[in-house]
């Protein structure tokens, strides 16, 4: 069973719009850990315009297993994970114009502040994904640098503009997880994906955890969060039949 990482960075967004207290997104974790989320996923980023500090720390109380931040190699930012202690960062590339992480991080550019922050939350028992675009040097790096798994993004996948660009980046996206599989990365999925678009990169043998953000919490202003989690797990099971078939 593939495991579901709700990132809910964006039910802090909407407090931050007020700068004020609510909606509060350790309740809203507490609600999708109810619904069946299997992890729980927060982007702590420089700017600090979604999560902050304070949310850190108590959802490091909150969520006992499965705390995934993600983080950029930003020195401040490293001491901070390593203090708290997730059970996996995952490093994304930040730029402060961004709407959101925008494209994988560049490993393979970027090896020594890379390499340097994997070391450091290493030695604090941090476990490492790497999110890279489907692209086998930087997967290969991502293993030589160290990392436990690599998250894959499927932004390219999920913002196919027809039927042939998808199946084509949904093509990429087996081909790079059976190159990280060869490589004994752990394989994770990540970015745009939605309750239309989940159940195909589902089939894509090893994955074991998809991080999903957007979707999901626009979905539970409506209708709430842990409903809005657990039709996003019934999403996952649902049989994939390729329309080219
Ligand atoms: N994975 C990573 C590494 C991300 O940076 C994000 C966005 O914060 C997501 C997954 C979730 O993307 P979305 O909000 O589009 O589901």
């Amino acid at each position: 069973m593939i495991r579901l990482g709700v990132n809910i960075d964006h039910v802090a967004t909407l407090r931050q719009a007020r700068r004020g207290l609510e909606p509060d997104p350790v309740s809203s974790a507490v609600l999708a850990l109810l619904g069946g989320a299997d992890c729980i996923t927060i982007h702590l980023r420089e700017d600090r315009r979604h999560i902050q500090d304070r949310d850190v720390h108590i959802l490091r109380q909150v969520v006992p297993h499965h705390l995934n931040l993600e983080m950029s190699v930003a020195e401040e930012i490293v001491a901070i994970a390593c203090a708290v202690k997730p059970d996996q960062a995952t490093l994304v590339p930040e730029r402060r114009q961004e709407l959101t992480t925008e494209g994988g991080l560049d490993v393979v550019a970027h090896q020594k502040a890379v390499g340097d922050a994997m070391k450091k939350l290493h030695q604090a028992g941090v476990e490492v994904s790497l999110f890279v675009d489907p692209d086998s040097r930087q997967i290969e790096m991502s293993k030589l640098l160290g990392a436990k798994a690599v998250e894959i993004q499927t932004a390219r996948y999920a913002e196919a503009k027809s039927v042939i660009e998808r199946e084509r980046e949904l093509a990429q996206l087996h081909d790079s997880a059976d190159f990280a599989r060869q490589h004994r990365l752990h394989i994770h999925l990540g970015h745009g994906l939605n309750y239309e678009n989940v159940a195909a990169v589902c089939q894509i043998p090893g994955v074991e955890e998809l991080n999903i953000g957007h979707s999901i919490v626009a979905r539970a202003v409506l209708v709430g969060m842990e409903r809005a989690v657990r039709e996003m797990k019934e999403a996952m099971l649902r049989c994939y039949v390729s329309r080219s078939s």
